[in-house]
């Protein structure tokens, strides 16, 4: 009913800033990943779940050549763009996330003349929680349906994820558009991101008298800044030392002698950072093979076994990867202190995120436990909230 009542109230800012009701109103989600970081630009797996968090967008066809945008959450008015003059790197504004939806709709051939797009997210920004794929993913599925363009949910994932590697220039992977737009409530999605293949797989909680909270640590992190961008080119460097097409191709049992040979490749080529390329591998390959253990646990029926596995996780992402920080490991090493089952920061890292599991009744105590930690460590204080496994990407009216 609230969420009805939402789209309702984002049907009639539309109304009140264009003229006219829109034709439709659409949702996207947010998404936290439970398990398969800094995979997904490696051919490997991913496990990520829809956020009840979503950005609505209620959207009208045009026949102008015009893009209309605005949004709720920011003061910056109606932007007015045109068609035909959109283009990679123009814009550094949040106009530049559904206006770049728009030329890759375009760029991959599909007719769109126009639209008045009015959006409104509850997905926190800045807290790796991918706020910004639900704002493409919402946008797209809008233009999909409004226009009859018939593409499938990961088709229009890949074109949201060039939208923000071309024009938005962050070069990130397919995850979070995929999680956005194909989960289901109940489910944590398997996704092999080398062919795109999905699988379902039930994730509740609640039957299993557990909680997964998000502690939101307000430290703000952006994939546009280098970082990222570094980690995901050692990778590339690595398996191209290892003469592989990616590091998804090192099986878990392989990994040893792959990495002797990935030390000795690079001392024969003079390559300066063979210690950190081992350590990108190692956390590439260990991470997949966790996905994969993630996942016969959860078919096995046993979510509470996977509380270690999201903890060895978060050692790989701080100590081989080098994605964490101070907050995110106050946050880890508090739940488990206070009793969590596991915990792991969640996201590309550098800030954002981290998810804890943890038995029902301990909730209050870790969530205490994690705020007085912030509050010693004299850290802004974090957004603690639990989160459910919700639905991907739809239409409301
Ligand atoms: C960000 C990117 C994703 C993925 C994660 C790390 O969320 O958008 O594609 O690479 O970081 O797993």
């Amino acid at each position: 009913m609230a969420k009805q009542q939402a789209a309702q109230q984002v049907a009639d800012h539309f109304t009140e800033l264009y003229g006219s009701a829109p034709e439709g109103v659409w949702a996207a989600p947010g998404r936290v990943n439970l398990i398969g970081e800094h995979t997904d630009y490696n051919d490997g797996f991913v496990m990520p779940f829809a956020l009840p968090h979503r950005a609505t967008a209620a959207v009208s066809r045009r026949t102008d050549g015009v893009v209309r945008l605005h949004s709720a959450d920011i003061d910056s008015g109606v932007t007015e763009l045109r068609l035909d003059s959109l283009a990679p790197g123009t814009d550094s504004t949040w106009t530049a996330y559904p206006a770049g939806v728009l030329w890759a709709l375009r760029e991959a051939g599909h007719t769109v003349t126009g639209a008045d797009i009015h959006l409104s997210s509850t997905v926190p920004t800045g807290a790796g929680l991918s706020s910004s794929a639900a704002i493409e993913v919402v946008t797209a599925l809008a233009l999909n349906d409004l226009y009859g363009l018939a593409v499938p949910g990961s088709r229009l994932a890949r074109l949201c994820q060039r939208a923000e590697n071309i024009y938005v220039g962050a070069p990130t992977g397919i995850m979070d558009q995929t999680a956005s737009a194909c989960c289901e409530p109940g489910h944590a999605l398997f996704l092999d991101t080398r062919d795109l293949s999905q699988q379902q797989i039930p994730f509740d909680l609640a039957a299993a008298g557990l909680r997964l909270l998000v502690v939101d640590t307000q430290v703000t992190h952006a994939h546009s800044g280098g970082e990222y961008g570094k980690r995901r080119a050692g990778c590339e460097k690595a398996a191209s030392l290892l003469g592989v097409h990616a590091l998804r191709d090192i099986p878990h049992p392989d990994l040893t002698p792959a990495l002797s040979r990935l030390a000795e490749k690079a001392r024969r080529t003079g390559t300066a950072d063979a210690e950190e390329l081992v350590r990108l591998v190692r956390h590439v390959v260990t991470e997949n093979h966790r996905v994969e253990r993630t996942v016969s646990l959860l078919r096995s029926g046993d979510p509470r076994a996977i509380g270690p596995i999201l903890t060895e996780g978060h050692a790989s992402l701080r100590d081989d990867f080098r994605v964490s920080c101070p907050e995110l490991d106050l946050t880890v090493d508090t739940a488990l202190t206070a009793g969590a089952l596991g915990a792991r920061m969640t996201g590309g890292g550098f800030g954002g995120s981290a998810i804890v599991l943890t038995a029902e009744p301990d909730v209050p105590l870790i969530t205490k436990a994690v705020e007085e930690a912030f509050t010693t460590a004299g850290h802004k204080p974090p957004r603690v909230f639990e989160a459910v496994p919700s639905a991907g990407a739809r239409r409301l009216n």
